[in-house]
């Protein structure tokens, strides 16, 4: 009894001794990091909102912050705190700092700055399921990628874009909405994401999809491209979540695995049936604009040209964009909530098409209300809130607090910042 008994203070005293050293390293810890952001307000929680497991959390005070919490809460808690710069702590497992930034020459300085703020890659690799891509990638990869995809984003493609936009919206007026005095549309983004993938279909492969369900299935397909296109955008979440190894477990698994293979499927022929293709003048769709510059020797000199899992891999992520159709969305939203708004918009766009005329590229100066809209849209509800960024240098950031004193500030460890511009303004 006596062994035991003191066998058992020895392992109380292990135990103690152990949590209690754990504790001061905690302590010591939390010290160098909260000294390394320079003691600046913010979030403190248990989990890191930058962790999976934070994410899925909703919000619990001191717990988490909750998905999605920079476009919820917006502006407030800068707000808050008087100053454009906040802080976010988090002490599970060990301590771990962020900063958010909602300053608008900060957040120029840090995308500008791409070698000083590069971005943390772990975070962006989920993005990398149809292949590498120049969201997905830093460095001398970006380099390669940015070559390729730069290419796409022409005067001349701009114009293209609006008129497949033009195209595909009178085709929806004078085919599924023809003869309706009233069209209702309970979700918009049902509406905005297909007009979205139709654009990108058009301007991006130099493809018609029709808004009318009578597409054939080709030979060796088990979808039309419209399917797969808008299916894989659908349930890209499932695709982007679920491991391959466990995409065959339920039907919705498997019909996702089956979405996204197709759309694979669908690129990777059109990238062969364009293999050695040369720019004409009236054919610059995205994916001719990709292969011609991958193509061009001048280009690469000693650098690997883009493989065809990379091609893709760009492809993907400039058509599965959904920031377009949200903003839109929302957009629409916002119109009908203010009608004022919505019937200056209505008298600007007669004063500029007085005889009704069809809108052209050039119009586009003419039609500032309808930018003004689309940016008050962007501007409340950003499709995009954070663009996680870090830095493995020391770095100063001067900013104006809400008294107009300049703080400046240092921060002196590895920092991952999150800008966000989302101020809100929202009326009562
Ligand atoms: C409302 C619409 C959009 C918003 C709010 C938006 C927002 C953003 C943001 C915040 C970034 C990250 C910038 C950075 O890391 O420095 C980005 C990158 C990018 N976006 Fe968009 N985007 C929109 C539409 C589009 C569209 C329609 C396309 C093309 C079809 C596109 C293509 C890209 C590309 C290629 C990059 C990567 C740039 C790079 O890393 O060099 N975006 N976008």
């Amino acid at each position: 009894m006596i062994v035991s008994g003191l066998s058992l203070k020895t392992f109380a005293i292990i135990v103690g001794s152990a949590a209690a050293l754990r504790a001061v390293q905690f302590c010591l810890d939390l010290r160098r990091l909260l000294r390394s952001i320079d003691y600046l307000p913010g979030y403190r929680t248990v989990f890191s909102s930058t962790t999976v497991f934070g994410n899925l959390l909703p919000r619990i005070p001191l717990l988490a912050l909750g998905r999605a919490h920079s476009w919820r809460l917006k502006h407030a808690p800068f707000a808050e705190r008087g100053l454009d710069i906040i802080s976010a702590v988090s002490f599970w497992p060990k301590p771990v700092g962020n900063i958010y930034i909602a300053d608008v020459q900060a957040i120029k300085d840090i995308i500008w700055s791409r070698g000083l703020f590069p971005k943390p890659l772990s975070q962006y690799a989920v993005l990398k399921v149809f292949g590498s891509n120049i969201v997905a990638s830093e460095g001398d990869e970006w380099k390669r990628h940015h070559k390729v995809v730069a290419r796409a984003f022409s005067e001349r493609n701009n114009r293209l874009v609006w008129d497949a936009t033009t195209q595909i919206m009178l085709e929806l007026f004078d085919t599924v909405w023809i003869g309706k005095d009233e069209v209702v549309v309970d979700h918009a983004v049902d509406l905005t994401l297909q007009i979205g993938l139709f654009v990108i279909g058009a301007a991006g492969f130099g493809r018609h999809i029709s808004w009318k369900d009578d597409a054939v299935i080709p030979p060796g397909h088990q979808l039309t491209f419209k399917d797969a296109l808008l299916t894989t955008s659908h349930d890209l979440f499932i695709k982007l979540l679920v491991p391959r190894w466990a995409m065959g477990f339920t039907k919705r698994f498997r019909r996702a695995r089956l979405e996204s293979d197709e759309l694979q499927r669908y690129l990777t022929e059109m990238i062969q049936e364009r293999k050695g293709f040369q720019l004409k003048e009236d054919d610059e769709d995205l994916l001719s604009s990709l292969l011609a510059a991958n193509n061009d020797e001048n280009l690469w000199k000693d650098e690997v040209k883009l493989n065809d899992s990379e091609l893709i891999g760009n492809i993907f992520i400039l058509i599965i964009d959904e920031t377009v159709s949200h903003s839109l969305a929302f957009a629409l939203a916002l119109l009908a909530l203010y009608p004022d708004k919505q019937e200056e918009l209505y008298q600007q766009i007669k004063r500029v098409l007085p005889d009704g005329r069809i809108p052209t590229y050039d119009d586009i100066p003419s039609l500032s209300y309808s930018s003004a809209v689309f940016n008050e849209a962007l501007r409340m509800f950003p499709p995009v809130t954070n663009v996680p960024k870090s830095s493995a240098e020391n770095t100063t950031f001067t900013i104006t607090d809400v008294n107009g004193t300049q703080r400046t500030l240092r921060f002196t460890t590895t920092v991952r910042y999150s800008s966000t511009q989302s101020r809100s303004a929202i009326a009562a």
